[in-house]
């Protein structure tokens, strides 16, 4: 880990400090609280376009891996829904503040809980490590070059986080592997603007608001 940033056992659990910004609230990770909860709470497949680029349904829950965890925020999402979501995360401090997350919440009794009991962080450190076909869909989020742009509207805490991780400059090498594994369609998530992961072609697209989903399909979800 850099020497800016250092992790500490506090009562609330395992936090992430930024050395030099000592004015910023530690990282850590707490599905319970905050935008996290309130997302796994309150949303619905109609809302959610992860959800609909992923294929999840009413009645299909396909099971996933996300191969790019972060904060495992988007995993949370699709957990609620009631997909089996394994998770890959090769930085060694965000892997730590997953697993820490993740057992404080899935020793709760609630439904947040149940979905965090749905989530397993993988031992793997990147997708090329991971047999093929054992999950029906891989998702990718890698980190995008920031933008002067971007970098003013980034919040606090995920200035900390982009600190950290910084931008993924290898993440084209991705996509084969990903699509190696999945039985039925890689999902990448990117910047509205940014051109597509590897440059290859996704097979649909899919717009949010704020971001771009875009689909490769090994084959159709047997109905
Ligand atoms: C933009 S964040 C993902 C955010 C996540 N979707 C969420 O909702 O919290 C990207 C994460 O992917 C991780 N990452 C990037 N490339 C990776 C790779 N090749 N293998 C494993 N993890 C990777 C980074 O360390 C970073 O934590």
């Amino acid at each position: 880990m850099s020497s800016e940033f250092e992790l500490r056992q506090t009562d609330d659990g395992l936090a992430l400090v930024w050395l030099t910004e000592p004015k910023l609230q530690p990282l850590r990770i707490d599905f319970h609280q905050g935008k996290s909860a309130y997302r796994a709470l309150h949303t619905s497949l109609k809302s959610e376009a992860i959800a609909k680029a992923l294929g999840v349904t009413g009645k299909r829950k396909p099971s996933v891996i996300d191969a790019t965890a972060g904060l495992a925020r988007d995993a949370m999402v699709l957990a609620g829904f009631g997909c089996q979501v394994q998770l890959i995360e090769r930085h060694p401090s965000v892997r730590a503040l997953l697993a820490d997350g993740l057992l404080r919440a899935q020793q709760q009794t609630d439904s947040i809980a149940e979905a965090a009991r749905r989530m397993t962080l993988l031992a793997a450190t990147h997708i090329n490590q991971v047999e093929g076909g054992i999950a029906d869909v891989v998702y990718l989020d890698p980190m995008y070059p920031k933008t002067g742009k971007r970098k003013a509207q980034v919040k606090k805490d995920m200035q900390m986080f982009q600190q950290l991780v910084g931008s993924d400059e290898d993440a084209d090498e991705l996509l084969q592997p990903a699509l190696d594994v999945a039985r039925y369609r890689v999902v990448v998530k990117r910047p509205a603007s940014a051109p597509f992961l590897a440059g290859i072609e996704p097979n649909q697209q899919l717009s949010s608001k704020k971001h771009r989903f875009d689909i490769y399909i090994n084959q159709g979800f047997e109905s």
